[in-house]
């Protein structure tokens, strides 16, 4: 294990999960068996630190103040308050996120958007590390999250998962998300012609020098980035699913320059 001061605890609130370990930000790793909860049906606010809670217990870290902690949660994060709600209780709209969290848990902690967190991960230790220009990475998951780097700043809390459809009801996360292939059985090659037009749109929009795609599915990248064409190079993010665990450990130790947007 690396020392005590290059460490800390990233926690991962996803729609359908909860995952935390503990990081060396040195080496950009977990360091810690990677621990899983279910979100709680409904996502209010207490159920989601009572699991939180749960998970920081049993990685072994529940009274352990001194090790930094970061949170990511699936919503627009600003100033510590979470501001939206697509794939949790509607009660975190307008919600002060960040100081329920840290009275709950008795501690200070950093608090960030999930995608935007994924993203300081590839930053710093990944995909994202030294590309010079516009990177957009994606998660796909139960919602597509979005982190828009420009020049190795992060511009926090871009939101491209709710892009819409022109003359659809469902955006863009409700059709091409990895939940809607599961929730409607699609082939990887099926999927992967909603998510050609996902990505055609964020090209036309965006015009960025690489796409990185993470979340879950992005182990079974094998599976549908081949599919894809486009202008820009699309790579799966170097820490898969624990891209959002070692970005948010990475948020909790210390405010990198290059993404210090992402907490003010
Ligand atoms: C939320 C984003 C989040 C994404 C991935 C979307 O529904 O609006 O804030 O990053 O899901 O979890």
């Amino acid at each position: 294990m690396a020392a005590q001061g290059s460490r800390a605890v990233g926690v991962d609130i996803g729609g359908t999960g909860i995952k935390a370990g503990v990081v060396d930000l040195e080496a950009g790793q977990l360091v810690s068996d990677r621990m899983k909860v279910p979100t709680p049906t409904g996502a209010k606010p207490k159920d989601v630190l009572d699991a939180v809670e749960q998970v920081l217990d049993s990685l072994g870290v529940a009274g352990d103040t001194d090790i930094p902690l970061g949170v990511a949660f699936p919503a627009i994060v600003k100033n510590g308050r979470t501001l939206s709600a697509a794939n949790v209780s509607e009660e975190w709209i307008g919600f002060e996120a960040e100081k329920f969290f840290e009275d709950g848990l008795g501690r200070d902690i950093h608090f960030a958007n999930d995608a935007d967190v994924a993203g300081i991960a590839e930053l710093r230790y990944g995909a994202a590390k030294g590309v010079d220009g516009l990177v957009i990475l994606t998660t796909l998951g139960t919602g597509i999250g979005s982190a828009l780097i420009y020049d190795q700043v992060l511009v926090p809390n871009s939101e491209l998962g709710h892009l819409q459809r022109a003359g659809h009801k469902r955006d863009a996360e409700g059709y091409a998300a990895y939940s809607a292939m599961e929730r409607e059985e699609l082939s990887w090659e099926k999927w992967a012609k909603r998510l050609q037009w996902y990505y055609d749109y964020v090209e036309f929009l965006f015009s960025p020098d690489l796409i990185i795609v993470g979340g879950g599915v992005s182990k079974h990248s094998d599976e549908f980035l081949h599919l894809l064409k486009l202008k820009a190079p699309i790579v799966p993010a170097v820490h898969r699913n624990n891209a959002g665990i070692i970005g948010a450990a990475a948020l909790g130790l210390a405010v990198p320059e290059a993404t210090s947007a992402v907490t003010e």
